[in-house]
């Protein structure tokens, strides 16, 4: 199979947001407790870090973490983590049901935010709280001092406010799965007066509000148009939430989730822009993908309820294989080319949680193979997205019908060009030929592939490194034209300078 690509500087889409590399750390099974937090680890630092995470989140290249949930933030009290440890309650956490011992909070994930060089995303409680304790967390997190929450945050040992510049408003509030869940109109009513009060407080907030948790939920589209009617002027972004799984085996459909995200950035782009025709307005709002990936979810909906309420369990901890990996691939470069709205993304989650890093209580941290992809273009795609003209051979498949094998996006940053691409197909290499004579005179710089002969290949703590990117010795560059052959079910970061 062969397959086409142009690329020019002139085919520009936005600039990269760096936001676009977010992560999520929640409450949730281990993702905080031996994930990030383990005093007793071998490696943690004073603060009870774990620093092989830390070293993991720093070459995942994570830019933004979100916290504390997450479906957890809606029955959380924030000042339950915050303040001297021994006198913090420990209380039940509803969503997960487990036990919140409150040992790690606010200001330990501001600290651990400061360590891990990454920005703090924060979301308010909006289905059990509302305006004044959004107004309390805001006051305490971005007031320098001389109030009373500010003061009692520098009493707690955080003399420099956190100055947190993005909060979600809520979270998933369409989901009859979540605590204190609303209608449209009733939760775009209080997202919208929520925000309103939180920019009296600090008018420099980016505030997200809530999109569907899904595009498959009942009322997607009608409940972002109708939550935009009421928030349009206060918020400046939309969230979308997406995860994908492989269904009954059907591989070729799941190397493909790309084209459903891409389906769904543009529609909810196109409610997005219709409501701001309808209100007159010149704004225009963005998405904050702020929860994507492969998650097979369908495994925990139908596993056991949880019984008893444990500490801390092994809870979403799903193990990812190399087609997960090409697949979150593909996901990533959906977010990049509609760069132009998503300007804001969160990888969910960060640790043990279907995650990218992996941890052993007491023991071993790991990359699973997600974590590669995600790695490579956080550390390369820089400068300016630029779209890729392609053609391609298609082929059948159940959930998409036509299906293009190379799926391809670009950056381009004056020094550097890297070009990220998938090949979708199941079973055939694909000669991909790549007309790059408009970027001048390039060399290779590096050509890596994510490929192997078992898509299903994972990592362990035994085999961390049994699936990572490769250098593909199989690039020409002549006169301005790459040959390169991508392997079947693949990813392929390409840099030329
Ligand atoms: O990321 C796991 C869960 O997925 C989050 O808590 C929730 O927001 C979503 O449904």
């Amino acid at each position: 199979l062969t397959a086409h690509l142009t690329l020019d500087p002139a085919f520009r889409v936005a600039p990269v947001h760096r936001r676009t590399f977010g992560a999520f750390v929640e409450h949730l099974g281990r993702c905080v407790y031996t994930g990030i937090y383990e005093p007793t680890h071998p490696t943690a630092d004073q603060d009870g870090f774990r620093q092989d995470v830390l070293d993991l989140t720093r070459q995942l290249g994570a830019t933004s973490v979100r916290y504390p949930g997450g479906n957890f933030v809606s029955g959380y009290r924030w000042e339950d983590g915050t303040g001297p440890r021994e006198q913090r309650p420990t209380r039940l956490d509803l969503a997960w049901h487990s036990t919140e011992t409150n040992e790690f909070g606010l200001d330990e994930f501001m600290t651990w935010c400061r360590k891990a060089g990454v920005e703090p995303m924060m979301a308010v409680n909006l289905g059990t709280r509302g305006i004044e304790s959004a107004l309390d967390l805001l006051e305490y997190c971005n007031i320098d001092a001389g109030t009373h929450l500010s003061d009692l945050r520098v009493a707690n040992g955080a003399k420099e406010p956190h100055a947190v510049r993005m909060w979600c408003l809520g979270n998933e509030m369409d989901g009859p799965w979540q605590i204190g869940h609303k209608s449209a109109r009733e939760y775009g009513r209080l997202a919208a007066e929520t925000g309103r009060a939180m920019r009296m407080l600090d008018p420099g907030l980016e505030l997200v509000a809530c999109g569907s948790s899904g595009s498959s939920m009942p009322t997607f589209g009608a409940w972002e148009a109708t939550v935009l009617e009421e928030t349009y002027d206060v918020v400046d972004f939309i969230s979308c939430h997406a995860y994908y799984e492989e269904h009954d085996g059907d591989l070729a459909s799941f190397l493909a989730s790309a084209m459903d995200m891409d389906h769904f950035i543009d529609s909810v782009v196109a409610t997005a822009d219709s409501v701001g025709a309808r209100l007159k307005s010149k704004k225009k709002i963005n998405i904050s993908f702020d929860e994507w990936n492969v998650w097979y979810l369908s495994r925990y909906q139908n596993a056991e309820p949880m019984t008893g309420w444990p500490v801390a369990p092994p809870l979403l901890e799903d193990h990812y294989h190399l087609a997960d990996a090409v697949t979150l691939g593909g996901l990533l470069i959906s977010l990049l080319r509609h760069s132009d709205r998503v300007t804001s993304a969160c990888l969910a989650q960060l640790v043990n949680v279907i995650a990218p890093i992996m941890t052993e209580p007491g023991g071993r941290a790991w990359k699973q193979t997600t974590f590669h992809p995600f790695a490579q273009a956080a550390a390369y795609a820089k400068g300016d997205v630029l779209r890729v003209e392609t053609t391609s051979p298609v082929h059948e498949t159940s959930r998409f019908g036509e299906v293009a094998a190379l799926d391809a996006v670009a950056t381009h940053d004056g020094e550097f060009t890297t070009v990220f691409a998938v090949n979708r197909s199941v079973d055939q290499p694909l000669t991909l030929t790549a007309d790059l004579r408009s970027l001048g005179a390039l060399r290779l710089e590096e050509v890596t592939t994510l490929s192997g002969p078992d898509p299903y290949a994972r990592n362990s703590a035994d085999t961390p490194d049994a699936v990572a990117p490769r250098a593909n010795p199989d690039a020409r560059l002549t006169d301005g034209t790459l040959e390169i052959t991508l392997p079947a079910v693949s990813w392929n970061v390409i840099r030329l300078a």
